[in-house]
């Protein structure tokens, strides 16, 4: 196998490989049961992520083409995350204060490269730079990447029932955590 390089890589940089990610996306996200915003909206979910200051991205490359991608943001005391778990978590587990919780929002490999490992040097080399006590996300029902995240240090919360008007991707999703190390300030 070619060298594969996974590195984190700054808002900066992520800022000018917006179509690189976003073709990835496409084709990873494209496979049912997932669901894939379209490339506008994927790019304006992008965007938006870029502006905020907890943004956090890893990158895999295989002779400087893009064949992975992970990333992410902090959750504030203000979002809906843990709304609708249908296994309620006490008040001390769902509120968030600044620094608490980093949600991965977005993880992929190309189909040609799964199962060599990257995937999970991907959520490793993005998480071991995090500040955060711990990490969240949220996925489809179904899909192959529930075994990637048992195989890679996740716990299953609980399923979760999207807020009607929260306009997030799927009406269902199972909600995973990960301890990480970090102490809680950034
Ligand atoms: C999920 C995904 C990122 C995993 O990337 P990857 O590079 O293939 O994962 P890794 O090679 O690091 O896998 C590590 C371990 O996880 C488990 N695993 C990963 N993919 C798996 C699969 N499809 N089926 C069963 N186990 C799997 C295995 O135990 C694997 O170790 P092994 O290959 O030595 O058996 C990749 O499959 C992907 O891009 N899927 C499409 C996009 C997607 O669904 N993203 C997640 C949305 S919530």
């Amino acid at each position: 196998m070619d060298e594969v390089s996974v590195r984190v890589a700054a808002a900066s940089e992520v800022a000018v490989r917006l179509d690189a990610i976003g073709g990835l996306y496409q084709q990873a996200f494209a496979e049912p049961p997932n669901v894939a915003e379209t490339p506008a909206e994927h790019r304006a979910t992008l965007l938006r992520l870029l502006s905020d200051p907890s943004f956090g991205c890893a990158l895999a490359e295989v002779g400087g083409e893009l064949v992975g991608f992970v990333y992410g943001y902090q959750l504030t005391a203000s979002g809906r995350w843990w709304d609708g778990l249908r296994d309620p978590m006490p008040q001390e587990f769902t509120t968030e204060w600044e620094g608490r919780t980093f949600a991965i929002i977005d993880i992929a490999v190309a189909q040609p490269w799964r199962r060599h490992g990257i995937g999970a040097r991907l959520m490793d080399t993005l998480l071991c730079e995090r500040a955060e006590q711990r990490a969240t996300l949220g996925m489809i029902p179904g899909l192959p990447a529930a075994e990637f995240y048992t195989a890679t240090g996740w716990d299953l919360l609980s399923r979760q029932d999207s807020p009607p008007d929260a306009g997030w991707t799927s009406p269902v999703f199972d909600v995973y955590v990960r301890e990480l190390t970090g102490t809680g300030s950034r």
